[in-house]
């Protein structure tokens, strides 16, 4: 069976299908906007969504490392990369569903409200912290950067994720049950990270440091 699937992931197919599996949420939004089945409020229909899918990007890309590391499926790697710039995609849709349709493109209107609203400012100290993951995700940037100092700046994606938690969090007015379980898996994935990280002998950490092994 494990080797049925380690055949599968090392295929050509398995990136395209997770590429296309990866677009159905905008595919489901163009949809609904062809039809025009956007609630009673598009503009809060299309953050939310999108929203929703940048963390839950995020979340499935960490969890590539430790899937990789329980089950011996070292072949996921090929995946990591593709969904964090997925996660990236959808925070970029995100983003311009809020300044354009909320803040009429009046940037100076939109650093206002970074300033007065902590959950915008949270939100978008995340967004700015995955531009320069998105941007050094590819071999030449490990390469320039070199393995460690890469490994390094990738770590953020913890960071982000979790002001990606918080924003959530603090939008919420009554449920707090979505944010609650993001924060459960991120936090989970967190202290998976730390327990294996102080797990290893201290020589280990530098002579096993390869790129593959974050975030
Ligand atoms: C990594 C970055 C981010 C993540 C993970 C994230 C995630 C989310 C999530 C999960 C929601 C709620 C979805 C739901 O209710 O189902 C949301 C809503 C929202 N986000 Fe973000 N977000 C991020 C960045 C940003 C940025 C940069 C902005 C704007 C500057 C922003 C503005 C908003 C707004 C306006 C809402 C809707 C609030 C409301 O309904 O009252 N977010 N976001």
């Amino acid at each position: 069976m494990l080797s049925a699937i380690r055949k599968f992931i090392s295929g050509r197919w398995a990136k395209v299908l997770v590429f296309l599996v990866s677009l159905l949420p905008f595919l489901y939004l163009g949809l609904r906007t062809y039809r025009g089945q956007l609630t009673a409020n598009p503009v809060e229909f299309y953050q939310h969504q999108t929203g929703d899918w940048t963390l839950r990007f995020l979340i499935f890309t960490l969890c590539i490392t430790p899937l990789r590391k329980l089950f011996h499926l070292p072949e996921l790697i090929r995946f990591r990369r593709m969904l964090g710039l997925f996660a990236f995609f959808y925070v970029c849709l995100h983003f311009f569903t809020y300044l354009g349709p909320d803040q009429s493109f009046n940037v100076a209107g939109m650093f206002d409200d970074v300033a007065k609203r902590p959950f915008i400012t949270v939100g978008f100290a995340a967004f700015v912290l995955l531009i320069p993951l998105a941007l050094t995700s590819t071999a030449g940037w490990v390469r320039r950067l070199g393995g460690k100092r890469w490994q390094a700046l990738h770590r953020s994606i913890y960071l982000c994720a979790t002001l990606g938690v918080i924003h959530y969090y603090w939008l919420v007015k009554s449920d707090i049950r979505k944010p609650l379980l993001y924060g459960v898996l991120v936090g989970a994935l967190l202290l998976w990270r730390l327990f294996t990280r102080f797990r290893r002998r201290p020589g280990a950490a530098v002579a096993h440091a390869d790129v593959a092994s974050v975030p």
